[in-house]
């Protein structure tokens, strides 16, 4: 059996990790990894591999960015030669980026069957790019596994036949599990290696930011106003704000300044260095959907930027609280959560680290 991988940015990279793991346990699985190039920074794309275990890609097509239809076609054009070059048994996609669309209209077309790891998910919000990306990749899809149960009822809805859906649980949690004791290690020399953080941030906790969906980085006014509530917040409790290089770009467009000695600006860091930082925040404030995820599980307070969440069971069992672009309720969270008010949440049901087995064990009986 020939499964090919195709990964694109910095979320796909935690999940296809522990799935190739799992397939690579079993006999007679042939596995190749092709990455997109859509992430090429070496902190957004290089540095993963050797942390997550992962083996370096077969192929790169290095799409790098563009517009939407820009950087969709090239992964498609390129894609395609690969694909009739190799003809996988199966292709898997991951998540909800362009990548993921992209790779999954070629393989439908060349009739080689797909699977979606990361299915059903919805913000029922189509301004999202990955909100459109998640319909038609689901739509297309032979093979749909899903995180949490809301997974199942969208695409059941969505006129999805229930014999192509799994829930399976979170892959992204898998790696979770497997790398916190790991990430742990790393947090002695985290510390030392930041240079200039925070002042007092050891003592007194901090506050641990990510921003990149183009609704709060891409809109000047929307993110001045972002970056003077945190700038407040930072009056409070440290903010510590390792920031993507969408959000870095913008700031420099638009002129924006991040001065003050508790709010401390830091290129992205690595996949461990970032768990253990979530691991010892105070709260995190983010627009990520995997940082959703992952402060759940961890029992972390997250405060989310958005109006809406494609990843609801965070709020109703989780630890997460959205607040949309609304810089007085953000304030008023981050207030809460220093007095000591934060939500105790719980981890959903198949959070458990072995989501990656369960997906492993269809792709067995599916080919057979
Ligand atoms: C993409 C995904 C988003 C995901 C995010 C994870 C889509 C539509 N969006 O958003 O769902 O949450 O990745 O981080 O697929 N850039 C660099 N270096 C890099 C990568 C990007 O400088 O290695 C800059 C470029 O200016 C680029 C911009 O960031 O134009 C945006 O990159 P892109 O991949 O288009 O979207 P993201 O915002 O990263
Ligand atoms: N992450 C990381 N370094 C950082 C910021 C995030 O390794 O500086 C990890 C984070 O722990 C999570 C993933 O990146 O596993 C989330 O990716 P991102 O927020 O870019 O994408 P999204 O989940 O929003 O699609």
């Amino acid at each position: 059996m020939h499964i090919l991988h195709v990964v694109g940015a910095r979320p796909n990279f935690m999940k296809v990790a522990p799935v190739m793991a799992a397939l690579a346990k079993r006999d007679g699985v042939n596995q190749t990894l092709v990455h997109t190039g859509q992430h090429y920074d070496a902190n957004m794309s290089d540095i993963f591999w050797q942390e997550l275990g992962l083996p370096r890609p077969d192929v790169n097509l290095g799409v790098g960015s563009g517009s939407h239809a820009v950087q969709t076609a090239q992964i498609m054009i390129h894609l395609e030669e690969v694909l009739l070059a190799q003809r996988p048994d199966i292709v898997l996609v991951y998540g909800d980026i362009n990548s993921t669309v992209a790779a999954a209209i070629v393989c439908a077309k060349l009739l080689i069957p797909i699977g979606h790891v990361e299915a059903g998910l919805r913000s029922f919000d189509r301004t999202m790019p990955e909100e459109v990306n998640r319909l038609l990749t689901d739509q297309i899809a032979d093979l749909l596994f899903t995180p949490s149960s809301d997974g199942n009822e969208n695409l059941l809805r969505e006129g999805i036949a229930a014999e192509k859906i799994y829930l399976v649980g979170n892959v992204m949690i898998d790696t979770l599990v497997r790398l916190l004791p790991q990430a742990e290690t790393v947090w002695p020399q985290l510390l030392a290696s930041l240079e200039g953080p925070p002042q007092g941030w050891e003592q007194g906790g901090y506050a641990l930011v990510t921003l990149h969906r183009p609704s709060n980085v891409d809109n000047p006014d929307e993110l001045r106003h972002i970056i003077e509530a945190l700038g407040a917040i930072a009056k409070k409790v440290p903010v510590l704000f390792p920031i993507h290089p969408r959000t870095r770009q913008r700031l420099q467009n638009f002129g924006l300044d991040t001065q003050g000695p508790n709010f401390h600006l830091t290129d992205p860091v690595g996949y461990l260095e970032f768990l253990a930082l979530q691991r010892h925040a105070t709260l995190v404030i983010t627009d990520s959907g995997g940082i959703q995820e992952e402060t759940t599980y961890l029992g972390v307070p997250c405060i989310t930027m958005r109006k809406n969440t494609e990843r609801p069971v965070t709020v109703t069992m989780g630890t997460n609280v959205l607040v949309g672009q609304d810089s007085s309720r953000l304030q008023d969270e981050v207030s809460r959560i220093l007095n000591g008010e934060s939500r105790k949440g719980q981890i959903p049901p198949l959070w458990d680290g072995k989501a990656s087995e369960r997906i492993a064990d269809v792709l067995a009986n599916y080919i057979a």
